[in-house]
């Protein structure tokens, strides 16, 4: 087996530009979705069934469930109730599978961006769900990874209430002075979900590579960071690598040319 730090990424070269400028575009408009009008209707959800056959790296899956989702969320005091729920999606990975949370968080987040691109609402949850629910999904050798409510959202423009730090809270330089390519995908970043919205993101560019860790890096949240600086520098010729810690991340793009 190559060493991590040789290693190219499951998710190099996987999507596609088309797929990937979609996603770009649909990271402004995607938020956490916890009011649904209704369901996704039936043109939605084969979009998503579709999308969830596309999108998965190897080793993750994603099961969808038109109904039954009036039970999936455990009402907790420290998260906000969700109305009007019929829809979810299960995010799973084999046991065996290296470095599953942050495949899961890829792929997942590819399938969240389609969603949102089709204008279906969604919420990435890995807390307070019925676990027998999602399990129900779940193939022999495959554990949940997270599970994600769907439907069409009650205020389509939810993005608006989204709340971030500011973008250098996020990087040990200052973003002013990086490549276009680097910024943007550092702000890409910068609107990506994440568990309780810790942001636990750190970036930090050197010439034209763009570092990505986090604390206890590996995690969902760090899958579904890569996915938005992936999308956000599709129009970059770029290479992943891992760190040689195996602990972080680095895209190095070549700044060929400049889109506004
Ligand atoms: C990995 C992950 C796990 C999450 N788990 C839950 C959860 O269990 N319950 C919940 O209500 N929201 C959950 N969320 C949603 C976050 O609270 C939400 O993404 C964050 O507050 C930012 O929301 P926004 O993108 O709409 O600004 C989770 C998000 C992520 C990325």
């Amino acid at each position: 087996m190559i060493a991590d730090g040789r290693a190219a990424p499951a998710w190099q070269g996987y999507y596609r530009v088309p797929q990937l400028r979609r996603w770009q575009r649909a990271i402004a408009t995607r938020f956490s979705c916890r009011a649904f009008l209704g369901p996704a209707d039936v043109s939605q959800l084969a979009a998503l069934e579709y999308a969830a056959q596309r999108v998965c790296l190897p080793g993750t899956r994603i099961a969808l469930s038109a109904r039954g989702a009036d039970s999936l969320v455990i009402p907790v005091p420290l998260f906000p109730g969700f109305k009007g729920l019929q829809q979810y999606a299960v995010i799973l990975a084999h046991r065996d599978l290296p470095r599953a949370g942050l495949l899961a968080g890829v792929s997942g987040e590819a399938f969240v961006l389609e969603a949102a691109h089709l204008g279906v609402g969604s919420c990435w949850m890995t807390g307070n769900y019925r676990r027998s629910r999602a399990r129900a999904l779940a193939r022999e050798g495959e554990a949940v990874m997270a599970v994600i409510p769907l439907g069409k959202p009650l205020d389509p423009h939810g993005a608006k209430h989204r709340t971030r730090r500011d973008l250098r809270a996020l990087c040990q330089d200052d973003p002013a002075g990086w490549p276009h390519w680097a910024y943007k995908a550092a702000e890409a970043v910068r609107q990506a979900p994440s568990a309780l919205n810790r942001q636990p993101w750190r970036m930090s560019c050197a010439g034209n590579t763009l570092r990505l860790a986090s604390p206890r890096f590996g995690g969902i949240d760090d899958g579904i960071a890569v996915m938005h600086m992936e999308a956000a520098a599709f129009a970059w010729k770029r290479t992943w690598r891992f760190g040689q810690d195996g602990r972080s991340l680095l895209l190095q793009a070549e700044e060929t040319h400049d889109i506004a």
